[in-house]
């Protein structure tokens, strides 16, 4: 199976997890972009999504989803989105499409959190894949600086500014042995918005499509 047929795999797997859901959350990407497509079905089931991108909120309206403001629910039943890496304990490196601030939100709203990947992204030790950190424009260069104490190497993704109207850094050549605390450390530097790590509140479910299968780590 080439990486689409893998990614469209475990995306129409994640169906099962919206069935009797009225409002949901989707990610963003282009794992989650099949998943979107497959919701043309949902329509008049699914009532609404709340929705961690532009490019999504176009997407799901394209698909007749309508879209809500996460401010208008208390909950969101499940999140259903994609991730860069996966370790053996759910923990996830995301934020490679930028969208990782309002994705850590929606996730943190969500009782449940569904993550769909391809094998590809599975790993032992997160880190290989460089990490996301969305910044204050102004703080860019002193985030920077710190990171690299932290022993990365972090590169200005140069004139790509998110939805939020920020900047990101990828830091690269971290080897992250304890992604909870590492997450925590990063966003607490001034300047940070959040990093990519979803460690904290990681991922309840994620699916790994396989090809032959897909796998479900609980
Ligand atoms: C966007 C994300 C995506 O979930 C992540 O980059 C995976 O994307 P794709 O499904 O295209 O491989 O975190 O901010």
């Amino acid at each position: 199976m080439t990486q689409d047929e893998l990614k469209k795999q475990v995306a129409q797997a994640a169906l099962q997890y919206i069935d009797g859901e009225t409002i949901i959350g989707v990610g963003t990407g282009s794992t989650v972009n099949f998943f979107i497509d497959m919701l043309a079905d949902y329509k008049g089931k699914i009532k609404a999504a709340a929705s961690s991108s532009d490019a999504t909120t176009e997407r799901l309206k394209g698909v007749g989803i309508p879209v809500i403001e996460l401010n208008s629910v208390d909950e969101i039943g499940v999140y259903v989105d994609g991730a860069d890496e996966v370790d053996t304990n759910k923990k996830l490196i995301k934020g490679g499409g930028g969208a990782l601030t309002r994705e850590k939100i929606i996730a943190a709203a969500s009782k449940k959190f569904v993550c769909i990947v391809d094998s590809t992204k599975s790993v032992d030790v997160l880190g290989a894949f460089p990490l996301p950190v969305e910044v204050i424009p102004m703080s860019r260069n002193y985030v920077a600086n710190e990171l690299e104490k932290l022993g990365g190497r972090p590169v200005w993704r140069k004139d790509y500014y998110t939805d939020n109207g920020c900047e990101i850094l990828d830091v690269h050549g971290l080897k992250i042995v304890d992604p909870v605390k590492l997450e925590t450390i990063i966003n607490g530097i001034t300047g940070v918005v959040t990093n990519g790590l979803f460690a904290a509140r990681d991922a309840d479910v994620v699916l790994v499509g396989n090809g032959d299968k897909v796998d479900t780590i609980k």
